[in-house]
């Protein structure tokens, strides 16, 4: 018998970006021999998956993905209790992440919401405020996600509440809808659409607009004037889960400042959790940005996304084009 089939499988559900989703299971295969299995989909598409295998469940671990459903998935029993040994080397904001869920989950990066535009399609009087983006010029040329499916998307749902109050909010939703071409399923689509010049603006986490003036696209990243929402990544063990050991060895060596190094070997630009990893130095800082106080406990309790998806399907996913 081989180490790899000695050391069994994992079952990945990875909800960031793909290429940070194959980087980190190649690294833990081959410093384990643990044989990952993995799965991309978006935050809100993988906690569906979840509640749907409730029973029967089929993955082992969650990594990744925005905090909300994360919550979510622990208030629902989707996810199990875990404290890790390298709680005592995180950041205060995903020790609190852990905390809130009594455990069930844990923060493993940060990052602020914001959009991003192509310099090439806009180059005067560029938007700085998310009031700008409803402006009639910008009309068919805004991407942004549909908030069931991406964690993004949810998070500028929730963002919009908090700022402006939950009817302007849907207001603001519904005049932005003039402007917006499609709504993806992923979060991070829109600005690799915006990159190739496929629309103007991307609505994303700041870090993945980053992200593509790294790779060269002609893209500005910019963080709103009346302020922001931010994401904390998130990480759970799904309950049940078949690989339960093999689980807790990818929570705790994913914890680690090596493993989180990985990111940027990915083109990924967020704020690592653990106080030890190197926040890249074109990754967005938060302290820069004005970021609201995501009340994450509410925005990422069962009733309230519940609620607001709803909301949003009959009031904004109706009128979609
Ligand atoms: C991108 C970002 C992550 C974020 C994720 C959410 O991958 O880089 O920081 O957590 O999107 O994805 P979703 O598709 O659910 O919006």
């Amino acid at each position: 018998m081989n180490a790899q089939a000695e050391s069994g499988e994992l079952v990945l559900y990875c909800s960031v970006d793909e290429n940070w989703c194959r980087v980190m299971a190649e690294a833990f295969q081959r410093e384990t021999g643990i044989n990952v299995l993995m799965t991309r989909r978006s935050s809100g598409e993988t906690y569906a998956q979840i509640r749907a295998e409730l029973g029967q469940p089929r993955g082992d671990i969650w990594w990744g993905g925005t905090g909300d459903p994360h919550l979510q998935a622990a208030q629902e029993g989707l996810t199990t209790a875990y404290q890790s040994p390298m709680l005592t080397e995180l950041q205060d904001w995903a020790v609190s992440q852990a905390e809130a869920s009594d455990y069930h989950t844990v923060g493993i990066y940060a990052g602020g919401l914001g959009f991003g535009y192509n310099t090439d399609l806009i180059s005067d009087d560029a938007p700085a405020c998310w009031s700008d983006l409803l402006d009639s010029r910008y009309e068919d040329d805004i991407q942004v996600a549909n908030p069931n499916s991406s964690g993004t998307a949810y998070t500028l749902l929730a963002t919009l509440v908090q700022l402006f109050g939950e009817d302007e909010a849907f207001d603001y939703l519904r005049e932005l809808n003039n402007n917006v071409s499609q709504y993806t399923q992923s979060g991070s689509a829109p600005i690799r659409a915006a990159g190739t010049g496929e629309t103007a603006i991307g609505i994303v986490f700041m870090h993945d607009a980053v992200a593509q003036a790294v790779q060269g696209s002609p893209i500005k990243t910019v963080a709103p004037c009346e302020g922001t929402g931010y994401e904390i990544g998130s990480m759970s063990i799904i309950e049940g889960g078949p690989n339960s050991e093999n689980a807790r060895i990818w929570y705790d060596w994913a914890l680690s400042a090596d493993a989180q190094a990985l990111a940027v070997q990915a083109n990924s630009f967020q704020v690592p959790s653990n106080v030890n990893a190197e926040t890249p130095p074109q990754a967005p800082r938060l302290a820069d940005i004005a970021l609201i106080d995501y009340d994450f406990a509410l925005y990422g309790s069962s009733e309230e996304r519940t609620r607001l998806l709803e909301r949003w399907d009959q009031e904004i996913g109706s009128l979609a084009r």
